[in-house]
């Protein structure tokens, strides 16, 4: 399967969201090998949502590891509850942080980072990993941008099941 991601530079913010779920929803019922569908899933959010300079996954073994993502390099281990990665894990919660300057023990991997959109990835007895999206721009994430990110990591998750060989 090849994708042409073409023509999509003059939708608007809405438009980019809308068509970046339409990419996740088909590149997931296309039933790839779960590491590609993962590492096309980063790329498409990177292309398509403006003003990040990181997009990628973190999965829960022992800690928190590096997944497949898009972006300069990013530490590979992160522990349960560091960072806003391990913090959003651990509490099993969004974090959308305007700017992370503020946050405490935040793991700066690219100085370039300001702002800050982790989604955890779970079920009710079992931790997965999260999905973390950084930008430049301070109070970069909406609420829109929250709520599509967490609808594409309801679409993942069982792609990451399967890939982590947890089904
Ligand atoms: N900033 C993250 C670390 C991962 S990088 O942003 C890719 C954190 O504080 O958990």
């Amino acid at each position: 399967m090849t994708y042409q991601l073409k023509g999509f530079e003059d939708f608007s913010i809405d438009e980019k969201r809308n068509f970046l779920l339409r990419m996740i929803k088909d590149i997931v019922q296309e039933d790839h090998h779960p590491l590609s569908t993962l590492s096309n899933a980063t790329s498409f959010i990177m292309a398509l949502l403006p003003d990040l300079n990181w997009a990628g996954f973190y999965f829960y073994g022992e800690d928190l590891y590096l997944g497949p993502f898009q972006g300069l390099p990013a530490c590979t281990n992160i522990e349960l509850g560091q960072g806003v990665c391990g913090m959003s894990l651990k509490k099993r919660e969004t974090l959308c942080v305007p700017d992370v300057h503020t946050f405490p023990g935040h793991i700066a991997c690219d100085s370039a980072s300001n702002a800050e959109l982790v989604i955890p990835i779970f079920d009710k007895d079992k931790s997965y990993g999260v999905l973390d999206l950084d930008s430049p721009k301070k109070n970069r994430f909406t609420k829109e941008d929250v709520e599509v990110m967490e609808e594409i990591v309801q679409l993942l998750k069982p792609v990451v099941i399967t890939f982590l060989g947890e089904d």
